[in-house]
């Protein structure tokens, strides 16, 4: 249990994650009456009280937030799924919420477009996923040199550290800019709500309001979105 003046008991602690995430969270948890905007001033503290609800925030790099959950430092965090199933990590995930949809693809230079996977040979592919990147090419019995980068994948082929690269696509602006194609589709992701499993019991009345509420809202804007 993390230690927090007496009050770990009651408080929920919420792993939010640095980023693109971050403004569609905090506007997620403004509809829930949540303050915030405290996270987002240029804030260099870490851990930052809710000056209005029971809960407190800790801002950390997306890829960590499932081990934040996993291990108890926080009960609930916001997190890409995409970074969730990288991450393999053993938490609850009751909720999908709505927004940061993106997709995994593999993605290559145009004259790629015709590669036979099955007959190419010692392929190199980048990724930030290399997990996600090693059992998609696994369970198609194709066997790849899976090339682990933090960012900036799209570099890898156009300077040859890679033939290709595995990663995600949102607007599809990064690939056109760097004139890359998008070669096979592997999997859509979503933002989602995840919860540790021992909170889940020992906070269960405010992770059962907490994750009521987050839904409501999330139906709430499906419906003005359709
Ligand atoms: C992500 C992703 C792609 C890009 C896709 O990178 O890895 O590079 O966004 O978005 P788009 O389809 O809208 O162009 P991010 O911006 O997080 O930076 P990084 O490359 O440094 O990880």
């Amino acid at each position: 249990m993390v230690a927090d003046n007496g009050h770990a008991r009651d408080r929920l602690t919420i792993a939010l994650p640095k980023g693109r995430l971050l403004p569609p969270t905090q506007a997620l948890l403004a509809e829930l009456g949540y303050e915030t905007t405290v996270v987002g001033n240029g804030t260099r503290k870490l851990i930052v009280p809710d000056p209005v609800a029971l809960v407190r925030y800790l801002l950390v790099k997306p890829a960590d937030v499932p081990t934040y959950v996993q291990y108890g430092a926080a009960d609930v965090g916001f997190v890409g799924q995409d970074v969730l199933r990288e991450s393999k990590s053993d938490v609850l995930e009751p909720l999908n919420l709505g927004y940061g949809r993106c997709r995994l693809v593999l993605a290559g230079k145009p004259e790629q477009r015709d590669l036979n996977l099955r007959l190419a040979s010692h392929l190199r592919v980048a990724s930030k996923y290399p997990n996600l990147t090693r059992e998609h090419f696994q369970q198609r019995g194709l066997s790849v040199e899976v090339i682990p980068l933090q960012g900036s994948v799209e570099l890898a082929p156009l300077v040859g550290l890679a033939d290709l690269l595995v990663d995600i696509v949102e607007t599809g602006g990064t690939l056109r800019a760097n004139g890359l194609v998008e070669l096979q589709q592997i999997a859509h992701f979503e933002a989602a709500l995840i919860v540790n499993r021992a909170s889940q019991w020992i906070k269960m009345e405010q992770i059962h309001e907490l994750v009521e509420r987050v839904r409501a809202v999330v139906e709430k804007n499906r419906v003005v979105v359709a």
